[in-house]
């Protein structure tokens, strides 16, 4: 029996789903600076290491290729305490080059019945300087990323504007990023439209990009999709940017999958649904990028509705190299993360794999 799911979760869930996450971020800061709680949650959770899922890409160690995603620590608050319960890497973010209050509430809901989060947050966050600043005071022996978005001021984005506030959020964080992110649709901010859907202002804002001192890898998160010539000419914009080492997929606005929540129920809560409604859209988007991509060049991390170590090994076989989540750790629990490492491992030895990278993408021929 998980303590988590029928003694904890239930408690959890009778209360505002964002002020829980507040608390528990209040609680994770605190217990991820006391080198005491860090040593006993990590004995707790004993996510071991273990060569076969070591992970070695774009120049960075990742233990295993589980991460947190973005949006849990949107201010790198508590990036040592995910890094102790055994996260592989810690996505923070997504930040801005201003900081912002977000979209007004209720902004985040739950839909037990389906494992699912709607979200509608806005990106609210400290601002790139703040949260460089934090996570320069608190080093993780882990990889660690961080998430760009523009600034949400509540009224739409301006497209001139936008390859600058990029810029200008990541300058604080070269130096103390071990990679960064860029969220180019961010659901919450664009309706999922990006101005990098236009491919000369990608190629302008990559450019820039490769000029600043200290820049780490770069993946890129844009909105999941499989038309293939849009893929083509993203392929062919980023090839000149050896920076670039992959792609990450956001989810979609809104919330169109099969549900068991009522539509009355889930029709009023605006936002982006995330989590296991998602996984088997998310599943052929890696399918479907992996058996176009330069496999050579462009790795693929893979997200949406990983909640066990089926779902993890799957998305490893469609393409992915490294994995993340989030919703999952809502609805499951921190014990998640050593259970999909563990569970991996077995399915990868039952298969007979010595190592993971030989089985990434096995299930799309090339
Ligand atoms: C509450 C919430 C907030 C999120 N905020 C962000 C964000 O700020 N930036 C971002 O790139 N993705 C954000 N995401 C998307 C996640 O990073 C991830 O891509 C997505 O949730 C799919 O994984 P999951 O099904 O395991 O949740 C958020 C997701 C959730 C549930």
């Amino acid at each position: 029996m998980s303590t988590y799911r029928h003694l904890v979760r239930p408690f959890l869930f009778r209360q505002d789903p964002e002020q829980i996450h507040e608390s528990t971020l209040k609680w994770a800061h605190r217990a991820g600076r006391s080198r005491v709680a860090r040593f006993m949650i990590r004995r707790a959770y004993r996510v071991r290491s273990n060569p076969r899922l070591a992970v070695h890409i774009a120049g960075l160690d990742f233990p295993h290729p589980l991460g947190l995603a973005a949006g849990f620590d949107k201010n790198g608050r508590v990036v040592e305490a995910m890094a102790a319960i055994g996260f592989g890497h810690v996505e923070v973010g997504s930040v801005s080059a201003e900081a912002s209050e977000g979209n007004p509430r209720p902004r985040l809901f739950r839909l037990p019945a389906d494992e699912a989060i709607v979200v509608n947050y806005g990106v609210p966050n400290d601002g790139a300087h703040a949260v460089a600043d934090r996570l320069a005071q608190t080093p993780i022996d882990v990889p660690l990323g961080v998430n760009i978005v523009e600034t949400n001021t509540g009224r739409p984005t301006v497209e001139e504007d936008v390859v600058d506030e990029f810029v200008r959020a990541a300058r604080p964080l070269c130096g103390v990023a071990d990679y960064l992110t860029l969220n180019l649709n961010c659901p919450n901010t664009t309706a999922g439209v990006s101005p990098f859907d236009d491919m000369e202002r990608l190629t302008h804002l990559l450019h820039e990009y490769s000029q600043l001192e200290n820049l780490p890898p770069v993946w890129l998160k844009f909105t999941a999709h499989r038309d293939a010539s849009r893929a083509e000419s993203l392929m062919s914009c980023v090839a000149p940017f050896p920076f670039v080492a992959g792609f990450i997929f956001n989810l979609p606005p809104g919330k169109d999958y099969p549900l068991r929540t009522a539509t009355s129920v889930v029709a009023p809560m605006p936002g982006t649904l995330c989590g296991a409604p998602t996984r088997s859209m998310m599943d052929e988007t890696l399918r479907f990028w992996y058996g176009r991509l330069d496999r050579s060049r462009f790795k693929l991390v893979g997200s949406g509705g990983i909640a066990d170590p089926e779902d993890a090994y799957r998305k490893i076989r469609l393409g992915a190299s490294m994995l993340q989540l989030y919703t999952g750790l809502v609805y499951e629990g921190p014990g998640l993360v050593g259970r999909i490492i563990d569970g991996l491992d077995q399915l990868l030895r039952r298969d007979g794999f010595v190592h993971i990278s030989e089985a990434v993408g096995v299930d799309v021929p090339a």
